[in-house]
């Protein structure tokens, strides 16, 4: 399938077919990867900025190796020294970027909508990874790629997503998703957590973590935000593990081969225990590394339309042996 977007501002932007020729893609990229050769020159001449006004290690440095292994040219503006502290407005700063040539520019930002204003704003094309409360669509491609690759289809699986459901662009994200590709999200948290527009979003709100957990394919944790919370919304980190948190003892009502994840960072000890990060189930390792591939997919399928670039491969890549697409 031909894909025809200028931004991925959102999981509520794509169609099913979208999401699954991102997640093909993405396949055909983690073979690069395990490959050992990751080099390869898709994007050379590209260049792709990453403009992070939150913190973040996973997203931002796996989006700057994307971006090299497909041989762009990688530039992280660090926002605390650049004019952002000078007051500059973030359209401003787009244009500067724009003006410059820049080809993705990869935006994080603490206020819902900033990507989706900076791509209308700007002609790179714009990748939010994560605004706000909002979205992050692109963890949640990695997270939907992760299971897929597990279960070979997403059709049907029960997806226990647990914790601070109110403040996770990526419970959002992967509720959006999950239910495009067929799959059934459960929620549970604490109601002070419980957003009342997840039933109409269509997840299904379990009346205990068991219940949640029970025959879950797939056990997605959340990370308690607790820099987004202006009250206290639960009385302690040890009472939030205890009524709240994963541990070897609920996890064994999923399914045997339950997949265990988390977005990460992880909280240690409060919406996980050690030995469930740690578990033989637990595939958050994999995730992080499957968020390259995602992203080198990502990157080729909007940088590669853009026309200036050597079109070879630009439509039919997953159908090319690995030998043909490294350098
Ligand atoms: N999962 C995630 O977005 O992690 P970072 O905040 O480290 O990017």
């Amino acid at each position: 399938m031909k894909f025809s977007k200028k931004d991925i501002l959102g999981i509520a932007e794509l169609s099913a077919e979208e999401i699954t020729s991102i997640l093909d893609s993405a396949s055909v990229m983690k073979r690069i990867i395990l490959s050992g050769q990751k080099k390869t020159n898709y994007l050379r001449g590209t260049a792709v900025l990453t403009l992070f006004y939150e913190n973040s290690t996973r997203t931002r440095v796996s989006f700057e190796l994307a971006a090299k292994y497909m041989g762009a040219d990688t530039v992280n503006i660090n926002v605390s020294s650049s004019s952002v502290a000078k007051g500059e407005t973030l359209i401003d700063t787009g244009k500067t970027l724009d003006a410059m040539g820049a080809d993705v520019i990869i935006i994080r930002h603490n206020m819902s909508g900033a990507p989706h204003l900076l791509a209308k704003h700007v002609r790179a094309s714009v990748i939010n990874a994560g605004d706000g409360m909002h979205e992050h669509p692109t963890q949640a491609l990695l997270d939907m790629y992760t299971i897929r690759e597990y279960y070979k289809t997403l059709e049907g699986l029960k997806v226990a997503i647990i914790g601070d459901i109110y403040h996770s662009r990526v419970a959002r994200s992967n509720i959006i998703g999950l239910i495009k590709m067929g799959a059934k999200p459960v929620v549970y948290g604490p109601s002070t957590l419980m957003p009342p527009e997840i039933e109409k979003m269509g997840a299904e709100i379990a009346p205990t973590i068991n219940d949640a957990i029970y025959r879950a394919d797939v056990v997605m944790g959340l990370r308690m935000q607790l820099e987004r919370q202006k009250n206290a919304l639960f009385p302690s980190k040890s009472e939030y593990a205890r009524f709240f948190g994963m541990n070897p003892v609920n996890m064994s009502l999923a399914k045997k081969h339950a997949l265990w994840m988390h977005p990460g960072p992880v909280n240690r000890g409060v919406e996980m225990s050690s030995g469930i990060i740690d578990g033989a189930n637990s595939v958050i390792n994999e995730q992080v590394t499957n968020g390259v591939a995602v992203r080198m997919a990502l990157l080729y399928m909007l940088a590669g339309k853009q026309g200036s670039k050597d079109s070879k491969y630009t439509d039919n890549l997953v159908t090319l042996p690995v030998q043909e697409v490294v350098v």
